[in-house]
């Protein structure tokens, strides 16, 4: 394996991790996939940055609304608070007006 592919490993791996631990202790400091406006289309997902994920309507399988948007990490001035409130308050429904279709065929 190449040197660079080891260390994305490195770094992809605890945040496979964390996602898979669903059920744990509530206090920390939620999913964690760093800056997402450094990501290809921002927050927009692509295939690309969401193999697992991609094409499928049920974000919730996978992520835990109480466990994400808990920490701004865009440095951009948003509410991460009220983003955190209106994906709990309005569910799926929600999602794809930040973060696109995600390859979900309406
Ligand atoms: C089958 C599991 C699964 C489903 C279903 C899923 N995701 Fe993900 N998601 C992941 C995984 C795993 C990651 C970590 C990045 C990766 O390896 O794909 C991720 C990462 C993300 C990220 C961070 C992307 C980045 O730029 O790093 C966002 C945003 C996201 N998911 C949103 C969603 C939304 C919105 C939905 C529903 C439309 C969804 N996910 C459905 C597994 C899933
Ligand atoms: C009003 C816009 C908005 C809505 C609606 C929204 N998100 Fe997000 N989401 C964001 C922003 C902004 C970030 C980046 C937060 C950061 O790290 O600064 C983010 C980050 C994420 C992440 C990465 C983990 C994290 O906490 O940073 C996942 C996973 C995710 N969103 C899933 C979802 C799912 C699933 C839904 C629908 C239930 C949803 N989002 C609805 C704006 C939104």
């Amino acid at each position: 394996m190449k040197p660079l592919k080891y260390a994305l490993w490195l770094l992809l791996l605890p945040a496979w991790m964390g996602l898979s631990s669903c059920n744990q202790s509530a206090t920390n400091d939620g999913e964690d996939f760093g800056n997402l406006l450094t990501s290809p289309q921002g927050l927009l997902l692509t295939e690309e940055e969401h193999p697992e994920g991609w094409g499928r309507a049920e974000c919730t399988l996978c992520h835990n609304l109480e466990n994400i948007h808990l920490e701004n990490r865009t440095g951009l001035p948003i509410d991460i608070q009220a983003i955190y409130q209106q994906a709990l308050d309005e569910g799926l429904s929600s999602c794809a007006s930040c973060h696109g279709t995600n390859g979900v065929v309406p």
